[in-house]
């Protein structure tokens, strides 16, 4: 049976009425109450008005008049964590002074949803006064002054400020930190940062690098292994301290680079890369997690015979030209908990072969026949979650005779997008069995009437069963 229900606590359920008393009084155009409200909430502790905050302001369809009511009413300085939501451009200068005036406890501040690009004074005025900031999300807004700004912020761990630049180049490059550990700069797939840059895009990256000693995850910016190629040629002692890069088109002088700048690698994006350079992976000593996009299948292999052993996280994308036998990862990959495959070309044929610790598996878009889905499902005894996006032909015959040979017992989530021939009798078969299973779906795309599914919910329902049907509104 899937697991029941068990009764929120005191506290979320008082939190909960509470945000609704507050969303009811601050209600109305005028603000007539905030003052009164205000004053009640005076003795709550910042835990509290944080919560209240963020549960408010995460309520996207909630009147924008009413939320921003509530920022101006609970942020107070001692708010330490601040995810602001989508706003209309309204109140894009109204939220940068109130967050200036009233928060200046922030540790972290989520700007995503308020177009600050427009108001980079505002911006730079409101960094400024959040001098304790350890996390700052920022995408598309920072030019010069707003970098300036940023530079001062002595507590900054994670900083983002990928997308389009409003920066040059020159002020990009005077970032500079002690302390910034997380960066997400860039777009995806261009090499250069912004449009005035007499640099290259290595160049001016290779400088960034430079200036973050302690830069650990290197985010969005996709030619990192070009930057430290760079950095290697300037100087074969050159060491970084980063556990992340994505690198495209890479070849075996920047595979050499990346080796050697970064031995502290764990985490490695590899998209295009040319000949051999899957196979030479391998001198990534630490190597935990691998995403290769468009690689070569049968270098990948004889990668995994070498290496594959420490990997814990593999993701494979585009590359349906030829056929991978998933059985064969087993034996190499005995550590291996999450497997992803976008646009792949899969069988599983050694149906002998096991993964033993492989908790998560998502199949998306790929060419597979049942095989594969249904071995996921027998040889990996610890698997909690399966999401399969392709079209698949099992039966309720197939799930039957399946439960006969596995337990399913850890398996909590099971989502296959196109199951054209899984009735109403899998799920029942399914939450009568899998003593964990909390999320089943996606029934869209079953043979199961809307009319089937509602009886499925109140069956669910009266019984207190903590099983959640997906999609959640059909
Ligand atoms: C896909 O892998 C095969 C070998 O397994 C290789 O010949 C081919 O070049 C790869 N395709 C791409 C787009 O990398």
């Amino acid at each position: 049976m899937s697991p029941k229900k068990l009764p929120l606590s005191l506290n979320v359920i008082c939190l909960k009425l509470l945000s609704n008393q507050l969303i009811h009084a601050l209600s109305d155009e005028e603000g007539l109450h905030q003052a009164e409200v205000q004053e009640y909430m005076t003795p709550s502790t910042y835990h509290t008005l944080q919560y209240l905050l963020n549960e408010i302001l995460g309520l996207i369809n909630l009147d924008a008049s009413i939320r921003f009511s509530c920022l101006q009413v609970l942020l107070r300085e001692d708010v330490k964590r601040l995810e602001i939501g989508i706003f209309p451009r309204f109140y894009y200068d109204k939220i940068l002074e109130t967050i200036s005036e009233n928060g200046r406890g922030l540790h972290h501040l989520n700007l995503k949803g308020v177009w600050a690009r427009d108001y980079p004074e505002l911006l730079s005025n409101l960094l400024t006064n959040t001098r304790h900031l350890k996390a700052l999300i920022i995408p598309h807004m920072a030019d010069d002054s707003v970098i300036n700004s940023i530079i001062n912020l002595k507590s900054l761990v994670k900083l983002d400020i990928s997308g389009e630049a409003c920066y040059t180049s020159i002020g990009i490059s005077k970032l500079n930190s002690d302390t910034i550990r997380i960066l997400d700069i860039g777009s995806f797939g261009k090499p250069n940062l912004c449009q005035d840059c007499p640099l290259s895009g290595y160049e001016l990256m290779a400088e960034i690098i430079k200036n973050l000693p302690n830069l650990n995850v290197l985010k969005t910016y996709s030619f990192t292994g070009h930057a430290l190629l760079h950095l290697y040629k300037d100087d074969h002692n050159f060491k970084t301290k980063l556990t992340y890069i994505h690198t495209t088109d890479c070849n075996l002088d920047i595979l050499n680079a990346i080796a050697n700048t970064c031995p502290h690698l764990e985490n490695i994006h590899v998209n295009r890369p040319q000949e051999k350079v899957v196979r030479e992976l391998s001198k990534i000593p630490d190597l935990r997690s691998l995403k290769l996009t468009k690689g070569n299948g049968d270098e990948f292999l004889s990668f995994l015979k070498n290496a594959g052993e420490k990997l814990h996280q593999i993701k494979l994308n585009h590359n349906k030209s030829s056929l991978i036998d998933i059985s064969n990862f087993c034996e190499y990959t005995p550590n291996i908990n999450s497997l992803e495959f976008y646009h792949m070309y899969l069988k599983f044929s050694n149906l002998d072969s096991f993964y033993v610790n492989l908790q998560k598996v998502q199949i998306l878009y790929c060419d597979i026949d049942d095989t594969v889905v249904k071995s996921m499902l027998t040889n990996a005894p610890f698997l909690k979650s399966i999401t399969v996006g392709c079209s698949i032909q099992m039966t309720d015959g197939d799930m039957f005779r399946l439960l006969g040979e596995c337990t399913l017992e850890n398996i909590e989530e099971l989502l296959f997008s196109e199951a054209r021939f899984l009735t109403a009798i899998t799920v029942e078969l399914l939450a009568d069995n899998c003593p964990k299973l909390k999320v089943l779906g996606s029934l869209v795309g079953w043979d199961i009437t809307p009319d089937e599914i509602d009886a499925l919910r109140v069956l669910i329902s009266i019984t207190n069963t903590d099983l959640t049907l997906w999609p959640v509104a059909y």
